[in-house]
């Protein structure tokens, strides 16, 4: 009996079976570590954020949407600043849901407009006492040559200048806010941008990717001039780059709309990529921890501060930046409304122009 047992363990165990065993072991330990290495830090802050106000652009979706969920879980009032507000409300059912804070709220939010972001920034500044942080969040990325309602190239309109014009519209009630966090998702594509104010909007010669590397590269620009503009207030301006996420982002892509080439390489983003919970992290560490208390004009990556790339440091062509995007959007150089693009000015000539266009 004994025999047959131990004659049955070596054919079970059998040398062959045992090196294949081990390799399918380290192949799965190798997988689950990479996994968990790729996946990035995570937001160690405990801090609750009960009786703050937060505004999350683009929280429909992705990095978004998890962010909204922690800080929700933290117990802040939360605005979904979303343009599809279908979208939106499915968001916040689930957030509620998930969170048990009820306290979050869908505003629309097209950055793709300035009526509309001078509308929600109307919104905002009357109906909220105050606004503790900002995440200057939603994107698009790598679409055809599309343009904005007012004509700007898509990706410089809405990542950048779209978040430049909100940013400055809620700026004063930030200040009156101190201290206040505004926060902007820029990401490492910013290492290749460059700025060519001969071609801010692409007119002459058009690169997906290489409009999105320059809005990214503007948004850290953004940040920096700004924090220099903001210093002495209690308002901090940082950026961030949230790793490489599976997101909607890519819907623009040739390889996120062939199916074929998605099944080919889901499997190695899978290892590769991080989940959108773990994008999150760097937004949420940002937003509440008490390390990043009065830390400004920063760049970081994985809940940690780190270099950007020098151009994202250029204080010459960030200072041209935010004098060029300021022109573009009818802001004086301080980040002021001109009289002819104040919300009021605007809609009358709106309704002027359709009498005329009527009689
Ligand atoms: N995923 C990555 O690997 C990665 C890497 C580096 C940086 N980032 C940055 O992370 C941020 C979040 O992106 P994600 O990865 O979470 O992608 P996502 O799932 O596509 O989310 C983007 C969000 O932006 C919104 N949005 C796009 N255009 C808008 C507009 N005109 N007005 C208002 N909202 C608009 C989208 O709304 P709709 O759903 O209505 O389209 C969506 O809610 C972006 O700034 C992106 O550049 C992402």
């Amino acid at each position: 009996m004994a025999s047959k047992v131990v004659s049955s363990i070596t054919r079970i165990f059998s040398p062959r079976l045992t090196i294949r065993l081990s390799i399918f072991g380290t192949l799965v330990g190798g997988t689950v570590l990479l996994r968990d290495y790729f996946g990035g830090a995570v937001c160690k802050s405990e801090n609750c954020i009960d009786g703050k106000t937060v505004i999350i652009t683009g929280a429909n979706s992705g990095i978004g949407k998890e962010t909204a969920k922690d800080l929700a879980r933290r117990g802040g009032h939360i605005i979904l600043a979303c343009r599809n507000e279908d979208k939106a409300e499915k968001a916040k059912k689930e957030i509620i849901e998930e969170t048990g804070n009820k306290d979050v709220v869908v505003r629309k939010l097209d950055l793709a407009s300035l009526q509309s972001i001078r509308q929600f920034a109307k919104q905002i500044n009357k109906e909220e006492p105050h606004v503790d942080v900002l995440i200057n969040n939603a994107g698009i990325m790598r679409c055809p040559f599309w343009k904005t309602e007012d004509g700007f190239e898509m990706q410089f309109g809405v990542n950048h200048l779209g978040h430049f014009y909100l940013t400055n519209l809620l700026l004063d009630k930030m200040r009156s806010s101190s201290p206040s966090r505004i926060i902007t998702v820029a990401s490492l594509a910013h290492t290749t941008g460059d700025m060519d104010f001969d071609n801010l909007n692409s007119e002459s010669g058009y690169k997906t990717a290489d409009a999105y590397s320059d809005s990214k590269l503007a948004n850290v620009l953004f940040t920096h001039e700004l924090s220099k503009r903001l210093k002495g207030t209690g308002v901090t301006a940082n950026s961030l780059h949230p790793g490489v996420v599976k997101t909607q982002i890519g819907r623009h892509t040739g390889m996120h709309r062939s199916g074929f080439s998605s099944f080919i390489l889901s499997p190695i983003f899978w290892m590769f990529v991080k989940t959108p919970k773990q994008g999150a992290q760097t937004n949420i560490y940002c937003a509440v921890a008490s390390e990043v208390e009065g830390v400004t004009g920063k760049y970081f990556s994985d809940c940690a501060e780190v270099d950007c790339h020098a151009r994202g440091r250029d204080d010459a062509v960030a200072e041209r930046l935010w004098l060029e995007s300021a022109r573009l959007v009818g802001l004086d150089q301080d980040g002021v409304l001109q009289e002819s693009q104040s919300p009021e000015a605007t809609d009358q000539t709106r309704t002027e122009k359709s009498q005329q266009s009527q009689s």
